[in-house]
């Protein structure tokens, strides 16, 4: 494993600079996989001053655990400091515009990580801003949960490309964020949901458009057991997302059938490892038996969230503004 200075001193971390973290989509599979890379190491030499006396903003329109805790963290482990602005309580939560926000912030912080609903709004908060800013989830994507995921593959399997990822349920963000992954790192993608809970077609066309350079495949059936067939990855998310919660009950009939619970897994390849982004909700989307079962790298996967962001935001982070 290469050196965390080693790796921030080359061409290619320079290319990174200033750079927002929207989508793994806007970036090549060298760049993902020197953002993996530079995460391993972190996670071998955790307390290290890359960004010190440097501030990320952290705006929320939605709940988190994960994001909120290895975003703040990570800033202090990078020497710099971590601010939480919940939506709410900030005039963006009054009305302010985005793009006035964003130009203020820019005067204040040097990066801002955003949770919220309109994937839309992510991206105008980028456009008029001056400082790097980093997608922590939209009802579109969740670009450092799927690499997060990639680099647990990794770290299982020793390479990407050429293996199976079954995604089971919701066409959701997620699962957004891992095709377009699977499309640059040459992994198969097959996602199993029902009628009408699709993924996005605009993604679908980019995530093939990116697959038909590294020979992945991308594809949508019906039923879980034929898209785990030989699946060295078997994924899984909430049937109702963030800002769902009214269609829970509408949901949870749609997904009936749509588990990762050990009959499926038997279909899977032997040497398979069972993921989820978590929250979890045990004995829908997955059972007890999975979560807390051999093939489980669930709370290994949540780690790595920590490591991939550490790593994220060195990269775009350091240095001058852009
Ligand atoms: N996986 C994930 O993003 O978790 P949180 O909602 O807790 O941040
Ligand atoms: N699809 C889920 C992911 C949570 C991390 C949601 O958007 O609520």
């Amino acid at each position: 494993m290469r050196k965390v200075s080693l790796l921030l001193e080359t061409p290619l971390s320079e290319s990174f600079r200033g750079r927002d973290f929207l989508s793994l989509h806007d970036y090549t599979t060298e760049e993902l996989f020197h953002i993996m890379r530079l995460a391993s190491s972190l996670k071998a030499q955790r307390n290290i001053p890359l960004l010190e006396g440097k501030t990320l903003g952290m705006i929320f329109a939605k709940s988190s655990t994960r994001t909120r805790v290895s975003f703040e963290v990570g800033m202090f482990q990078l020497g710099g400091y971590a601010l939480f602005l919940n939506q709410q309580d900030i005039q963006l939560g009054r009305g302010e515009t985005i793009a006035d926000t964003a130009r203020v912030l820019s005067r204040y912080l040097d990066g801002i990580m955003i949770r919220t609903f309109a994937h839309e709004d992510v991206e105008e908060l980028a456009r008029y801003s001056t400082i790097p800013v980093i997608n922590g989830l939209t009802d579109l994507l969740h670009p450092c949960q799927a690499l997060a995921d990639y680099l647990t593959v990794y770290e299982r399997f020793g390479k990407l490309e050429g293996l199976k990822l079954a995604f089971i349920g919701d066409g959701n963000n997620v699962a957004h964020s891992l095709m377009f992954g699977a499309a640059k790192f040459g992994v198969d993608f097959v996602i199993a949901c029902p009628e009408g809970y699709e993924p996005d077609l605009g993604v679908l066309a980019k995530a093939r458009e990116d697959a038909e350079k590294t020979g992945a495949s991308i594809d949508i059936v019906r039923e879980p057991k034929e898209a785990v067939h030989n699946a060295q990855v078997l994924y899984t998310d909430v049937w109702a997302s963030m800002g769902q919660e009214e269609e829970q009950k509408e949901r949870q009939k749609a997904f009936c059938g749509y588990q990762i619970n050990q009959e499926l897994l038997d279909v899977a390849a032997a040497d398979a490892i069972v993921l989820h982004c978590l929250p979890a909700h045990r004995g829908e989307e997955i059972t007890d038996e999975v979560m807390e079962g051999p093939h489980s790298a669930i709370f290994d996967e949540a780690e790595n969230r920590l490591h991939v962001q550490k790593a994220i935001m060195a990269l775009i982070m350091k240095g001058e503004r852009k």
